[in-house]
């Protein structure tokens, strides 16, 4: 039987293996210190890599952790491999701070250029990918811990075509990670937002979570409460993976990678006209942005997976966190 107390939660000193994913526009400084509070590794969302706004949130990080020494050496950071690779300033910021993060991660595009400059400093590497063939480069890149990432996942991921299930992918990763690399550890992302998930996900051979969308409906998430409520309504049914709202974002994804949201009004109308879409946005974009500024969530995006029908109201960070661990505990029976 495997255990909620591991060489995950040892090797970051962490009293849950809980891992609080960096997100995009959601985990500032106030979400990825409550994680790190909270016994779980807090990771600040440094994402597309806006210096001026990581150097905010992560000092904002270090200074609210600054009474709990143990909690501030929870505190990472994560990044968008591929626009790295484009403007690094947030990372060469992050890695020239006197606070070590205890782990910086890199999703979403080939890790092993952006990847010198932290694992030349010791510092542990966390490398999400989404299918198998991105595995042994992620290995060579120097990760210690890999985030096996589902398709259930909210926010960007591989698309419909190429992408995994939660459910396959970590165990195959865990076979490939024991034969190969038996030391790199292993977290599971895409869908885990309760203690079934949790429990799942170690028994399925990880060694802990990343948790993405339950925590982004926390009270210390950037989220609006508005957005929030929205996902709080849907069920799991209600989202959708796509290149819609990159399109009205006007974002520039590699084509691989896709994003999953609520599947809104406005998500319904591109769907079916990518190619449409992508050669003439103006007019859809005006919506959106129409849409984001009213706060209207028919054309706005609510960026949460599919584990949104998991989640049932808003509550604080920590209290999420410890409820997860502690339902995970008493269905591994270590309650
Ligand atoms: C709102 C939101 C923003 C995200 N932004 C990022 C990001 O900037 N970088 C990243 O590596 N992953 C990002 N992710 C994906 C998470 O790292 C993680 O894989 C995912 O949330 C796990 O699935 P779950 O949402 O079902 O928990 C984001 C996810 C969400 C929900």
């Amino acid at each position: 039987m495997p255990s909620a107390d591991n060489r995950f939660t040892r090797r970051f000193g962490l009293l849950t293996p809980i891992a609080a994913a960096p997100m995009a526009f959601a985990s500032g400084g106030e979400l990825a210190a409550a994680g790190a509070k909270a016994g779980a590794l807090g990771m600040v969302g440094g994402a597309y890599g806006d210096r001026d706004w990581t150097a905010r949130e992560y000092t904002s990080a270090v200074k609210l952790l600054s009474d709990d020494e143990a909690a501030v050496a929870r505190l990472g950071c994560g990044f968008i491999t591929w626009r790295m690779e484009q403007d690094r300033s947030a990372l060469d910021w992050l890695l020239d701070q006197d606070h070590t993060p205890a782990a910086i991660m890199l999703s979403f595009g080939d890790p092993t250029e952006v990847a010198k400059p932290i694992t030349v400093r010791g510092i542990p590497l966390i490398c999400q990918i989404q299918t198998i063939a991105q595995l042994p480069q992620a290995v060579e890149a120097g990760a210690c811990v890999i985030v096996a990432q589902g398709g259930e996942a909210g926010g960007h991921g591989m698309n419909a075509l190429d992408g995994r299930s939660t459910f396959t992918l970590v165990p195959e990763v865990a076979d490939w990670l024991a034969a190969h690399a038996p030391d790199v550890q292993l977290l599971a992302a895409g869908g885990i937002a309760d203690g079934r998930g949790l429990a799942a996900a170690l028994m399925l051979g990880a060694d802990g979570a990343l948790v993405g969308s339950r925590l982004w409906a926390s009270e210390e998430s950037l989220a609006t409460a508005a957005a929030i409520d929205t996902a709080i309504a849907a069920d799991g049914d209600g989202s959708a993976r796509s290149k819609v709202f990159d399109i009205l974002r006007e974002k520039d994804w590699p084509a691989e990678y896709d994003f999953r949201a609520l599947r809104n009004a406005i998500h319904r109308e591109g769907e079916e006209r990518i190619a449409d879409l992508e050669a003439d946005p103006a007019a859809a974009i005006a919506d959106y942005k129409a849409g984001v500024a009213t706060g209207d969530f028919t054309r706005a995006h609510v960026t949460v997976g599919e584990g949104t029908g998991l989640i049932r109201s808003s509550a604080s960070a920590g209290e999420i966190i410890r409820t997860i661990d502690a339902e995970a505990r008493r269905l591994l029976g270590e309650a």
